[in-house]
């Protein structure tokens, strides 16, 4: 499993990170995520793709 952010589609809303920090985190920027753990298998993971306004989450 690889968790992917569609980058076009995310609008910073950070809602992901602040569900689940383990396996997201926003860029240097921070006006994106990032996946910072692709390999997470955290239950908060389905939360935040759940969460995220722009369903830019994905688990392939
Ligand atoms: Fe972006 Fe969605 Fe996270 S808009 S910051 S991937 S909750």
């Amino acid at each position: 499993m690889s968790i992917v952010i569609d980058d076009d589609a995310c609008m910073g809303c950070e809602a992901c990170v602040e569900t689940c920090p383990d396996a997201f985190e926003m860029n240097g920027d921070g006006d994106k995520a990032v996946v910072k753990d692709a390999d997470s298998d955290a239950e908060c993971v389905d939360e935040a793709i759940d969460a995220c306004p722009a369903e830019a989450i994905s688990k392939s």
